[in-house]
């Protein structure tokens, strides 16, 4: 096909020889399949920040280094370098994370390199060679939900384990290749440890997990493996085999009534000495 405008640098550069043909156009990006010398790959053009949705918005930024305090404070102004600087934060964000994943072991397209605003990376393909289908497109036995749904969960963990919070995981970003779920779209990923939402996150890539996996097998309905991993991961005592249950303790410590009566007399003590000093006052 022609070659599309945003992909013309990369061609120019030597980086692509060959657009073949358009493989999906989302909402944040439009994805390519194209020749680089003998291999095909893949091409995700990014979307202008103003087209682009919720995942920009700052509970995803918290945490997010940049590479100096000029660009931190431009960004902070909204000017239109500052405006240049968090796209290119945004775009390197997902090619960041997926070097930091492949290197981790975890099942990601191999990346190649961001230029331009263009990602190119891995095609992940089914066994016939053909572009990989995504999860929600995949019609599955119970056997087969539960299986994906346990190597999913590992994936999640080792991802945690190197330090990331895929942010928006759902049976839309998981795309299944001959060996299993491949997991796709992280240019919202955050960092485990220095974002606050992330706890929160975690949780709520691993129930959309379970509520996706659930509809074929029940019994993974209202398990609690978010809280699990996240519990482990802040207790030190996470790594990449850990046995999982799918259930947190309660919190099982007795209400201290005793504390309590105590607490209400000492409130009462002093509220009736606020009014008997208010009275001596006025008096
Ligand atoms: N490495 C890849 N190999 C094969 N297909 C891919 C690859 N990356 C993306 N795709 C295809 O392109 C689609 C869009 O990619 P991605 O989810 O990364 O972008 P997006 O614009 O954020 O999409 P959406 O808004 O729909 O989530 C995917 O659902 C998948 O079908
Ligand atoms: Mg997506």
């Amino acid at each position: 096909m022609k070659t599309p405008k945003r992909i013309e640098p990369l061609v120019e550069e030597g980086l692509v020889d060959e657009v073949i043909r358009q493989l999906m156009s989302g909402k944040e990006a439009t994805v390519y399949v194209v020749r680089c010398g003998e291999e095909i790959r893949c091409a995700k053009v990014y979307k202008d920040a103003n087209q682009r949705s919720f995942r920009q918005n700052a509970s995803y930024q918290e945490g997010r280094k940049v590479k100096n305090s000029r660009q931190a404070r431009a960004m902070e102004k909204g000017s239109r370098y500052g405006r240049k600087m968090q796209e290119e934060v945004w775009q390197n964000a997902e090619v960041d994370a997926l070097y930091r994943l492949a290197a981790a072991g975890v099942r990601v397209p191999q990346p190649f390199i961001c230029f331009e605003g263009v990602l190119l990376m891995e095609l992940v393909t089914d066994a016939a060679g053909n572009a990989a289908a995504r999860l929600n497109d995949i019609a599955m036995t119970e056997q087969q939900a539960l299986q994906f749904h346990a190597m999913l969960l590992r994936e999640v963990v080792l991802m945690l384990c190197a330090g990331v919070v895929h942010g928006d995981l759902s049976e839309y970003n998981i795309l299944v290749d001959a060996n299993g779920p491949v997991i796709i779209d992280l240019p919202q990923a955050v960092d485990a440890a220095s974002n606050s939402g992330a706890a929160e996150m975690l949780e709520r890539d691993v129930d959309n997990l379970a509520t996706y996996f659930g509809q074929f097998a029940p019994k993974l309905n209202g398990t609690q493996y978010g809280k699990e991993i996240w519990a482990l991961y802040v207790a030190g005592l996470l790594h990449p085999d850990v046995p999982l249950t799918g259930k947190v303790a309660a919190h099982k410590k007795p209400v201290d009534v005793g504390s309590v009566v105590r607490e209400i007399a000492l409130a009462r003590k002093e509220e009736e000495e606020r009014r008997r000093a208010q009275y001596e006052a006025e008096h």
